[in-house]
């Protein structure tokens, strides 16, 4: 069967990560998380303590590292320079800055490339912002995956709970709604859905079922 390129974009918290691994362990197809190269960067550049407005030298930062993602039986890792950083990109800190590195034209740059050099093979899942829009822009199949701010903070919330601390809900929803803001209203590629991408608004669905309406989708275009 021919391979294709999956391209789910949508905004934070919105449950691509988790889809995107079901739908592509589902085709065997290898599942690339674009938010995480994000995070590696925002996590180098806070411990090196470089400004996150200096778009030069973030670009200099990611010139001179390595970002690795891996996929394993537990799930992805990811690696700054062979260093184990899968815990550490999703703390708070990485969280409520990443949208600030994201915004560089530079960075974006760089990071584009990488993820083209990722999906040139196809058969792969890619999750994101931009994907639809710029990374992939002819993939077979564009998803945008939506829910309310509300669903959305909410299911981060019991998956913080799952992983045993807890959170303050409003808070989430206000970063949950800075962070869309911030990606949406760059200049340089922001968040929006690409034309010929498939809306899809999860509120009221289960993961299953969203990973079903995928893979239907995907169906009808292989
Ligand atoms: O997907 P995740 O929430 O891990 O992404 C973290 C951040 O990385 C996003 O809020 C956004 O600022 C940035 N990002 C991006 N383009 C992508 C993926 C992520 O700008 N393709």
């Amino acid at each position: 069967k021919k391979k294709i390129a999956i391209a789910i974009d949508g905004p934070a918290a919105a449950g691509k990560s988790t889809v995107a691994k079901k739908v592509a362990n589902k085709l065997h197809y290898i599942y690339i998380d674009t938010g995480a190269m994000y995070r590696a960067v925002t996590f180098q550049a806070l411990e090196k303590e470089v400004d996150l407005t200096d778009e030069k030298a973030l670009f200099h930062l990611i010139k001179n590292s390595s970002v690795t993602l891996e996929q394993t039986e537990f799930g992805q890792k990811v690696y700054v320079d062979q260093r184990d950083v899968t815990e550490e990109i999703r703390k708070a800190a990485v969280t409520n800055q990443v949208s600030i590195v994201a915004q560089h034209a530079l960075v974006r740059e760089e990071m584009v490339k990488r993820q083209q050099e990722l999906a040139a093979e196809r058969g792969v899942v890619m999750d994101g912002r931009d994907i639809g829009t710029h990374v992939i822009p002819d993939a077979e199949v564009k998803i945008f995956l939506l829910a309310s701010v509300d669903e959305r903070a909410e299911r981060r919330y019991q998956e913080n709970r799952s992983k045993g601390y807890n959170s303050d809900l409003d808070q989430l929803k206000l970063e949950i709604a800075k962070r869309d803001k911030l990606d949406s209203e760059r200049e340089v590629s922001p968040l929006i859905k690409a034309d010929d991408a498939i809306a899809i608004d999860t509120t009221a669905m289960s993961i299953n079922e969203v990973t079903q309406a995928i893979l239907t989708i995907v169906k009808q275009k292989k």
